[in-house]
C-alpha cells in the first residue's frame, strides 16, 4: 500500500515542488490549499510533470469544523507535511493577529487530529529566521533563538515550541521541523515556480521580475553592512534540493524507531552569497543586463545568514546538490515562461 500524505499549502511555492517530489518518490498527495496566495493552475503543472494528479481540497484550515471534515473524509492519511501559512515579514508587523491565527491555530487543529491516529508523523516548514543575527556562522541547529524580529518569525519559534511539547506529552508522535535559508528557483520543466502576488519582497522573484521588465529596477538594500562588499549574505537554496530534503525527512519518520521523537534540521547550501553577488551570477547565466541602485538598508534585515549543514548531510544523508546558477537559471526559465 503506499502512504498517503497530507501536503497542507501544497500549490505554494515549496509545497508544489515538494508534492511531485513526493509524487515521484511513490507517495500519493492530499492537497489542502486555500489559494490565498496560490493558484489552481499550479495542479496543472503538478500532473504536467508527474502524470498524476494529487488530490485537492480546497479548504481554509482556521476552519475547525472543516478541518475535522477533512480527517473524516480521509481517515488514511499517514503523514503530514504542513506549509500552509502566511509568509510576508512587513504585513506580519502590521497585522499581527493575522499572522499569529493563519499560523498557528491552524497547525494546532492538524496537531489535535493527528494526535487520533496510530502513527503520528509530521514535518514543519521552520525558517532561520528563529536564528536571527547569529553570533556564529556557518549557523548550527544548537545556535540559541534569538528574539524574533516580526510577527511571521515569531510564529516559527512558537510553531516549533508547540510541535516539540507536543512530541514530549505524546510520545508517540514523530515530528522534523526544518529550517530553510532561503529558497529560490522552480522546477526545472519550468511548469511550476515561485507565484508572488504583488510586488515581490524577496530578492530573486524581484530581479527575474526586474529582468523580465515588470519591474524597473531592482533596490539593494544597503551596501553599507561589515562584509566584503557591503550587501547582506544568504544562503540560497535550490527549491528542488527543499523539496528532496523533505523526502528524505519523511522517509525517516517511516523509519524511525528509537532515537528522540522530534528533531530539527537546517536545510541549507552552506555557502553565502551577497546581494551583488546573486545580481553578477544572474545576469551571467541569463545573459541580461540587470539595473539595480543600492538603497537605504531594510528594516530587520540581518547581515549575514549561512547555515552549518552538517546535521542534515549524516543524520539525513541528504545534501544540496544544485548551484546558485542553476537555481538562478531556472528561476528565469519559469519567469520567461509566465512572461509579465
Ligand atoms: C525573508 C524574511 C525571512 C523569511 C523569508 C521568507 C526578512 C527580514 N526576512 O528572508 O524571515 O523567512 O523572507 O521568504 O524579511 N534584497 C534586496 N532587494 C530586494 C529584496 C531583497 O536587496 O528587493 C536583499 C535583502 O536585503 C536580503 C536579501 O536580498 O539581504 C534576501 O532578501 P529576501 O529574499 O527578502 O530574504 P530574507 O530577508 O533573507
Amino acid at each position: 500500500m503506499k502512504a498517503k500524505i497530507l501536503v497542507t499549502g501544497g500549490l505554494g511555492f515549496i509545497g508544489s515542488h515538494t508534492v511531485v517530489a513526493l509524487q515521484e518518490r511513490g507517495f500519493e498527495v492530499v492537497i489542502i490549499d486555500d489559494l490565498s496566495n496560490s493558484s489552481l493552475d499550479v495542479l496543472g503543472g503538478i500532473t504536467k510533470i508527474t502524470k498524476t494528479t494529487p488530490e485537492f481540497e480546497h479548504l481554509d484550515l482556521r476552519n475547525k469544523e472543516k478541518v475535522a471534515e477533512f480527517f473524516v473524509k480521509y481517515p488514511d492519511i499517514n503523514g503530514i507535511i504542513h506549509f500552509a501559512a502566511s509568509k510576508a515579514v512587513g504585513e506580519s508587523v502590521e497585522n499581527p493577529l493575522l499572522y499569529y491565527e493563519n499560523n498557528l491555530n491552524t497547525l494546532i487543529y492538524l496537531l489535535q487530529h493527528l494526535r487520533e491516529q496510530k502513527n503520528p508523523r509530521f514535518i514543519f516548514s521552520s525558517s532561520c529566521t528563529v536564528y536571527g543575527q547569529a553570533d556564529e556562522l556557518p549557523i548550527t541547529e544548537s545556535a540559541p533563538i534569538k528574539k524574533a524580529e516580526s510577527p511571521y518569525g515569531n510564529t516559527k519559534q512558537i510553531g516549533e515550541e508547540i510541535i516539540q511539547d507536543t512530541c514530549k506529552a505524546h510520545p508517540e508522535f514523530q515530528a522534523i521541523s526544518l529550517r530553510y535559508f532561503n529558497p529560490i528557483g522552480s522546477h526545472p520543466s519550468a511548469h511550476i515556480g515561485e507565484l508572488p502576488i504583488g510586488t515581490p519582497q524577496n530578492l530573486v522573484p524581484f530581479i527575474t521580475q526586474t529582468a523580465i521588465g515588470k519591474r524597473k529596477e531592482l533596490a539593494v538594500f544597503g551596501n553599507d553592512y561589515p562584509t566584503p562588499d557591503g550587501t547582506c549574505i544568504r544562503d540560497y537554496i535550490h527549491v528542488m534540493d527543499l523539496a528532496q530534503a523533505h523526502v528524505v525527512a519523511l522517509e525517516r519518520l517511516f523509519g524511525k524507531r528509537e532515537g528522540p521523537n522530534y528533531e530539527v534540521f537546517n536545510l541549507g547550501t552552506g555557502k553565502g552569497n551577497s546581494v551583488l553577488e546573486v545580481i553578477q551570477a544572474f545576469e551571467k547565466v541569463s545573459g541580461e543586463k540587470l539595473p539595480y541602485r543600492i538603497a537605504a538598508r531594510r528594516e530587520g534585515d540581518v547581515v549575514a545568514a549561512y547555515a552549518d549543514t552538517t546535521k542534515a548531510n549524516e543524520e539525513l544523508g541528504w545534501r544540496a546538490q544544485y548551484s546558485l546558477e542553476e537555481a538562478l537559471d531556472s528561476a528565469w526559465k519559469w519567469q520567461q515562461r509566465i512572461g509579465r
